[in-house]
């Protein structure tokens, strides 16, 4: 490996500097962009980066343009001091934490197109969050130009963005979907769970229940009756309001009937508190 304890860069030009070394010396680079707030979850996309690549960068930077409520972007939690002992810890071999100067020189706002799938789910509750996320990740991906870049599934609908970005920007960045790593009571592991009250974290843990219940319902009984199901279990409860629970294909268009030889997946996001939480789960 060419970096025996981890490097930290905040300035782009150094980072690129680094990489132009390491690249010439036909070395492979493996990107995890993230928020911090770091979990075990990042630390599996870490884990698969490493195995699939030579070098591993991890960025953490919250980005102000993805947050449509800027309520949720003060009270997002930063940990950096933790963050960053526990990537060294994970041997992920570079950091890159740049300030919103270093990233936004100018108040240059792109617009992407990203056609039906910037209407529906996510794309519709939050409004201009997609734009912001494809204005960051392709600032990154020119800064860091690697070769593969890895995120979690429990963003299904962001990763789904992310490639086709990639196709828009003509880059032959691989996307590496991995697996959505859950907390032992099944709660998808999400930097937002540290915010939650204990009374919150032990209702958020219903989601996962809710949802395995629907997918049973939704394979025997239909869509429909998962539907209602998931409305009515999430109204038995004061602190948790539903954004919305949907069943799509793969390509996120929503169904009303599951086919077997249909790939299905259940997609929530769901307010505990002040807490908005998203989960998703295959089907079939
Ligand atoms: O998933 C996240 O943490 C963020 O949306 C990302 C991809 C790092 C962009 O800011």
């Amino acid at each position: 490996m060419p970096c025996k304890s981890m490097l930290i860069f905040t300035k782009i030009a150094e980072l690129k500097g680094f990489l132009k070394q390491i690249k010439s010396a036909g070395h492979t680079v493996g990107f995890v962009p993230t928020m911090g707030a770091l979990h075990n979850g990042h630390i599996s996309l870490i884990s698969i980066s490493k195995k699939a690549s030579n070098i591993t960068v991890c960025s953490i930077f919250v980005n102000p343009t993805q947050f449509n409520d800027k309520a949720d972007l003060k009270r997002y939690p930063r940990t950096p001091e933790k963050d960053a002992a526990f990537l060294e810890k994970a041997g992920c071999d570079v950091l890159f934490m740049p300030s919103v100067e270093e990233i936004y020189p100018t108040e240059k706002k792109e617009t992407y197109d990203f056609g039906y799938l910037n209407t529906v789910l996510e794309g519709k509750y939050r409004p201009g969050h997609f734009n912001g996320v494809a204005q960051v990740v392709k600032r990154l991906f020119e800064i860091v130009e690697p070769d593969k870049a890895f995120f979690g599934s429990k963003d299904y609908q962001q990763v789904m963005i992310i490639k086709a970005l990639v196709k828009q920007m003509h880059s032959t960045i691989e996307i590496v979907n991995c697996p959505i790593l859950r907390e032992e009571d099944g709660l998808a592991m999400s930097s937002r769970n540290m915010l939650l009250s204990e009374e919150e974290r032990h209702i958020a843990a219903l989601i996962p229940k809710i949802m395995e219940v629907a997918k049973q319902l939704a394979l025997i009984k239909g869509v429909d009756e998962a539907k209602h199901f998931v409305n009515k279990e999430v109204e038995r409860f004061e602190d948790m309001k539903l954004e919305y629970f949907e069943i799509c294909d793969v390509d996120l268009h929503e169904i009303s009937k599951i086919d077997p030889s249909v790939k299905a997946i259940a997609l929530i996001a769901v307010f505990v508190g002040k807490i908005r939480l998203i989960d998703n789960l295959a089907l079939n």
